[in-house]
């Protein structure tokens, strides 16, 4: 059916297209957990000399537990949102105290700990645990509201919901890493807010927004 055929092309696309960012050549939750923690409000240009810094420096879960803050917040200069760095670093601290430094394996437990939303405890279980969960940051919902053609806002909270169940439907099974970093690729390299280039997109003969002519009308804004 449709949605296996959609999945089916934005993973092959995915195979040769995927950008070679340091944090997925890992597959420890540690160092995709730090990878998610900067790029929440960083570009990805921007995020990787600093994310090689800061894992030579604090290597493992441990090292960053048993730092001073300090350090922290110095290896962090220059990236900015300073609280996420000592969110990271109480998070640390309380995996070590709390789990014996074990990571959550279920969204609940990650939101617990402090900086970490939905979007970032989906983002991490799907990516270093390989848990069928669909993550969507600002890129995929943009590739999905013109594949969709999506006539709600979603960045409001049932246009957001309605979008993450139409998503979670074309989710193929165990493969939700890929996909879900897929999207964010699409949507930073083809299908952006201006000028998208559906020609070279490989989920084109399957988007509305493309057969209405008019993708960069999607996301759509409700007012407010
Ligand atoms: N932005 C947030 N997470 C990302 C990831 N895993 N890959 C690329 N861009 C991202």
């Amino acid at each position: 059916e449709v949605e296996r055929a959609i999945a089916e092309a934005l993973l092959r696309w995915y195979e040769t297209h995927r950008r070679d960012l340091p944090w997925r050549r890992r597959r420890d939750p540690y160092a995709i957990w730090i990878a998610e923690v900067m790029l929440q409000q960083t570009r990805v240009e921007t995020v990787i000399p600093y994310y090689e810094r800061f894992l030579a420096r604090f290597p493992t879960l441990q090292d960053l537990a048993a730092a001073p803050l300090e350090e922290v917040l110095k290896a962090w200069e220059g990236l900015g949102y300073y609280a996420r760095a000592r969110h990271l670093h109480e998070a640390a601290r309380r995996l070590m105290e709390e789990r014996g430094g074990e990571f959550p394996r279920t969204l609940a437990e990650w939101r617990r700990l402090p900086g970490v939303g939905p979007y970032m405890a989906a983002a991490i279980l799907s990516i270093a645990f390989g848990q069928d969960i669909v993550a969507l940051d600002g890129n995929a919902i943009r590739v999905l509201a013109r594949l969709f053609a999506f006539d709600q806002d979603p960045r409001r909270p049932a246009g957001r919901r309605q979008l993450q169940q139409r998503a979670e439907r074309l989710l193929p099974s165990g493969q939700a890493g890929a996909f879900n970093q897929a999207l964010m690729d699409l949507g930073a390299t083809l299908c952006t807010p201006k000028s998208p280039r559906c020609p070279e997109c490989p989920l084109r003969a399957f988007c509305a927004a493309y057969a209405q002519g008019n993708p960069e009308a999607f996301p759509v804004r409700a007012p407010r």
